[in-house]
């Protein structure tokens, strides 16, 4: 299967920040650390939206979520014949485009905690060689220590009932030197902005959910936005669990951020004379 892109186009209006500790961006005050909503519980609700999900999706991001997850793609640094692991999958769109980067004589797996979204994402891209589906939970992925060169997450990263314990099982994986991307919704700018921008997306999400008979699930999304940690603070989050030269950019006027970090050369410790 060949994926087709658009120009290499990077998405703009966006800014790239160094994330440096202490920056003076706003900071949200009333952050949250992780979901509430119980695993179990956010799993049978992906298995609900899984039919219906694509659709919704390029709806209500006007047709952007392939931008981004382009971007996304492109922050990985991967090269032909590399590896990565795309954590909370979804249908697979992502995956695919990173299997395609990456090439035939690369190796891609993809973990979602939903069985139907794994279904999904099999039956659309199982015949790309190098790319696996596996069913995992993000917390505890199925792989062994370092061995990706790269790891992502996108839109998923606000379901998981820590976000800092998220980022430390993604940098788990990754290798010394590779990197991790996450892609996630966040707060536009200006403010005013992007309270218009939240308020149409709580309202949005359950009206599209019901139009495709999945109102209850949809009204799940704009809640797991509520008190989601804003740029900065993922940044610190990220940081905390161990990356570094974290930075991040935010996409189409803020309303994602794209944040990346390294996972640090392993320091070599003096084996013991004698
Ligand atoms: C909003 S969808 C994003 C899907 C895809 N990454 C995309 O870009 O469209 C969030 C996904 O996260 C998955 N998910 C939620 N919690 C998870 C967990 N603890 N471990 C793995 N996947 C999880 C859901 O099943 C769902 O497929």
């Amino acid at each position: 299967m060949t994926i087709t892109h658009p120009p290499e186009i990077d998405d703009s209006p966006e800014t790239r920040h160094d994330a440096t500790p202490g920056s003076d961006d706003e900071m949200d005050p009333g952050a949250r650390q992780g979901n509430s909503v119980p695993e179990d519980e956010v799993a049978a609700i992906f298995d609900e939206i899984a039919p219906v999900y694509d659709r919704v999706n390029t709806l209500m991001t006007l047709g952007l979520d392939g931008r981004w997850r382009r971007s996304a793609v492109r922050a990985t640094g991967l090269a032909s014949g590399e590896s990565a692991i795309d954590v909370a999958c979804g249908t697979g769109k992502l995956a695919a485009e990173l299997a395609e980067r990456v090439g035939p004589f690369g190796r891609v797996v993809a973990v979602d905690i939903s069985p139907r979204m794994i279904e999904r994402a099999r039956s659309a891209y199982g015949d790309l060689v190098q790319l696996g589906f596996e069913l995992g939970n993000a917390l505890a992925l199925p792989v062994g220590t370092g061995k990706f060169d790269a790891a992502t997450i996108a839109f998923g990263l606000r379901n998981l009932s820590d976000f800092e314990a998220g980022f430390r099982e993604l940098a788990r994986v990754v290798r010394p030197g590779g990197r991790v991307v996450c892609l996630e919704l966040s707060m536009p700018r200006p403010m005013l902005w992007g309270r218009i921008y939240h308020a149409t997306f709580r309202r949005l999400a359950p009206a599209l959910g019901t139009l495709f008979r999945q109102g209850a699930a949809y009204r799940y999304l704009p809640e797991s936005l509520e008190g989601f940690p804003d740029a900065d603070r993922l940044a610190e989050s990220m940081r905390r669990s161990g990356l570094v030269g974290v930075s991040y950019r935010r996409l189409s006027l803020g309303a994602v951020a794209l944040h990346v970090g390294t996972v640090p050369q392993t320091v070599r410790t003096a084996s013991p004379a004698g």
